[in-house]
């Protein structure tokens, strides 16, 4: 009797929407990560161990020599469940001959709305609405008219840091609000997404100092972790309000917890922290004036499914030899 061929090994880290999860499962032996919980470190490099094909995501899942080592020389291909690489050593993967693919594109519109959501939600003082709302201290202080008083974007400056595929929509959307003016910044000009909308390419520093919303859509990299410090939020008006989607590191935590209590700043909307989960012990926390997602920025129904798609397809093509469909290196 002839041998069955074996099915490639898969550990997906992560656990995804059923309709791709199935495609993948007729052709590969998966092992998805159990719980409610992140795997730990520990658990991560259990799963990768004797696997052909992996599916990380950002969020605790460190693509390292430590975890290359752990999978084994049989690994062909990682896909990771976001855009942002800045947990995979990408020279190391490229070294060992390890395909990475990643799922740009699909995930732009679901992030920039968040985005602008979290931009509305701080310019409005959402969170304090609705906290003023179930304490009972709506109707209690009627009569003074600045009561929970916002900030308009029409006419304000929007800046954005990092006009990539991200920041561009974020801008695109934010045009629409008849803002007076929106500036960028980043290593490089951008004429191509910059003139259509026209944006104009300032320095870091003009940025700050210009700006009604800062809007923070860079990918991470050795040039931006901490860029946000003490002297970044000085240089910001004391009104100015700050968005991050791209990732904790690239604020300083300390130092903005320090500017929103001081007032250095207006207002912050952050989707993403250092560390996730955030420690409901953080003193940001405590702050009326910032609002904290869960990193959820792409989690809309169709975004999810799209990218679980774009996984298993990379998965394949990497796991038949083929070329990625989105792969982060050439
Ligand atoms: P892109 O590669 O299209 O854009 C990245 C942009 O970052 C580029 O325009 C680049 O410009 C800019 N950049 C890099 N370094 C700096 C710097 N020092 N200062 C200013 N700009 C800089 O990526 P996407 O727009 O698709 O995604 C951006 C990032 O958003 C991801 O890498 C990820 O970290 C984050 N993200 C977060 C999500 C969430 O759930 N919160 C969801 C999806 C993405 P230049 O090269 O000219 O510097
Ligand atoms: C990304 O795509 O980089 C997001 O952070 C994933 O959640």
């Amino acid at each position: 009797m002839s041998e069955l061929p074996k099915l490639p090994k898969v550990y997906a880290a992560i656990s995804m929407p059923l309709e791709g999860m199935n495609r993948l499962r007729k052709l590969c032996q998966v092992t998805v990560h159990e719980g409610n919980q992140d795997p730990t470190r520990q658990e991560f490099l259990d799963g990768a161990r004797g696997m052909d094909a992996l599916i990380v995501c950002p969020k605790t899942m460190t693509v390292d020599k430590e975890l290359l080592d752990t999978a084994g020389s049989q690994l062909k291909v990682i896909v990771t469940h976001s855009v942002g690489l800045d947990h995979i050593d990408i020279d190391l993967c490229k070294e060992r001959g390890v395909k990475v693919g990643h799922t740009p594109d699909v995930l732009t519109t679901a992030t920039a709305e968040q985005g602008v959501a979290l931009l509305m939600a701080t310019a409005r003082r959402i969170q304090e609405c609705i906290r003023a709302v179930k304490d009972g201290v709506w109707g209690t202080v009627w009569d003074n008219a600045m009561w929970l008083a916002g900030k308009e974007i029409a006419g304000s400056v929007i800046g954005i840091v990092g006009l990539g595929r991200i920041g561009l929509a974020i801008a695109k959307r934010l045009a629409a609000f008849d803002v007076s003016k929106i500036l960028y910044t980043g290593r490089n000009l951008r004429p191509e997404s910059a003139d259509p909308i026209g944006a104009e390419f300032v320095t870091f520093d003009q940025l700050l100092e210009q700006s009604d919303f800062v809007v923070v859509a860079c990918s991470v990299n050795d040039s931006n972790k901490g860029l946000f410090d003490e002297a970044a939020f000085k240089k910001m008006k004391n009104t100015a309000i700050l968005v991050n989607i791209s990732r904790g590191v690239v604020v300083d935590q300390d130092a903005l917890y320090n500017a929103l209590k001081s007032g250095e700043i207006g207002a912050a909307g952050l989707d993403v922290t250092t560390p996730e989960p955030l420690p409901t012990s953080s003193p940001l926390l405590t702050l009326p004036n910032c609002l904290v997602t869960p990193h959820i920025a792409t989690c809309t129904v169709t975004t999810r499914n799209a990218m679980c798609e774009l996984i298993v397809d990379n998965i394949l093509a990497g796991l038949e030899g083929r070329s990625l469909k989105t792969p982060a290196f050439l």
